[in-house]
């Protein structure tokens, strides 16, 4: 069976294709993304695909696989790139990476917030520059006594919150479509979305993107916010109105944020949001440990060999 895999694959994942003897690989092997039209051709023919998030699966590249394909294995826990729809009327498998990363991706999250709430991207050109100011000179915000609000208590949500609790956070709300019972263990409270702006001095955004959530994060959500609250987003970037976050932080009426996830990706270096201090953009490396991308790796590798064999997939997607 034929294979194609739309970036360099990190060797735990190529191990395990390889000795499946199952499928032949052709892998992107180079430093710059697949172009699409490149992708279109790499698929002809294809039965599997293992692609990124930076990958649209769309009716196009379905075609050019054609229908020998079986099985798209991703390696994100997020699906929001895969016209979900399409996929399933063609009868085609898919398979994911959720929980692998899940500890990587709070534990950014929790560097992001810190590194907005402290102002950390800041004070270290402040000390390149050799600048030097008085009592209240480069103070931010802290977590001690704080109330965290975090926007979808999901797995990556629910990590957030445990690592949060021994920083002495006070409040941690949360909210989303049902309540969740894992929020006892971190005296969680499931309030409305408004209640949650209003009342949070750190927002943290871990919901998926999806009809629903595309744009939540707008001025209307910003405005809600304390003056003195952080906005820290680790979803996607489409969750957030990028223009409203400008003027939401060059306004005042939030105090920082930091932004893991945003529209597009690579972020144009031109971008206003760049030009803001008070705003610290990453280039989405949540899962972006060693020993997590060899996991995700391989993982896919399996979810992808189950679905060429019609066999079990470790993770399934289910819809
Ligand atoms: P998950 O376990 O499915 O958690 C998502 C949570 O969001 C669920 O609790 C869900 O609640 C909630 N949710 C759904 N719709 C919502 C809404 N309208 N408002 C508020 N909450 C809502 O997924 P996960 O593994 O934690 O991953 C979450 C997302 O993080 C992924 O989809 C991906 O976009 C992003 N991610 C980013 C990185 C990164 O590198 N920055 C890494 C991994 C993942 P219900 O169960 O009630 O629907
Ligand atoms: C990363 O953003 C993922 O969805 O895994």
């Amino acid at each position: 069976m034929k294979v194609f895999v739309t970036e360099r694959l990190p060797e735990e994942g190529l191990r395990i294709l390889t000795a499946s003897g199952v499928c032949e690989v052709t892998m992107w092997d180079s430093d710059s993304n697949v172009t699409k039209a490149e992708l279109l051709k790499g698929l002809d023919g294809v039965d599997g695909i293992i692609c990124l998030l930076g990958d649209k699966i769309d009716p196009a590249v379905l075609d050019a696989a054609g229908p020998n394909l079986k099985v798209i294995s991703t390696m994100s826990v997020g699906v929001d790139h895969l016209d979900l729809v399409e996929i399933k009327k063609r009868g085609i498998r898919v398979g994911h990476t959720p929980d692998v990363l899940t500890g990587a991706t709070a534990e950014l999250a929790i560097a992001l917030l810190l590194a907005a709430a402290r102002r950390i991207p800041e004070g270290v050109e402040m000390v390149k520059r050799g600048e030097r100011g008085g009592v209240l000179w480069m103070c931010g915000y802290g977590l001690s006594d704080s109330t965290v609000g975090i926007v979808g208590l999901g797995r990556i949500g629910f990590a957030i919150a445990q690592r949060l609790v021994p920083f002495g956070v006070k409040r941690l709300l949360y909210s989303g479509r049902t309540a969740k019972p894992q929020a006892a263990e971190v005296n969680g409270e499931f309030v409305p979305l408004d209640t949650l702006a209003s009342e949070s001095d750190f927002v943290v955004v871990t919901c998926p993107l999806t009809p629903e959530t595309r744009g939540m994060c707008d001025e209307a959500f910003f405005s809600k916010m304390k003056p003195t609250a952080v906005f820290v987003n680790v979803s996607r970037g489409a969750v957030v109105n990028q223009e409203d976050l400008y003027e939401a932080l060059s306004g005042g009426e939030i105090a920082a944020a930091g932004l893991d996830v945003t529209t597009p990706e690579p972020f144009p270096t031109n971008h206003p949001l760049l030009s803001l201090t008070n705003c610290v953009v990453l280039p989405h490396i949540g899962s972006a440990t060693y020993s997590t991308r060899g996991t995700m790796a391989a993982l896919a590798a399996q979810n992808l060999l189950g679905g060429l064999q019609g066999a079990d997939m470790p993770c399934e997607l289910a819809f």
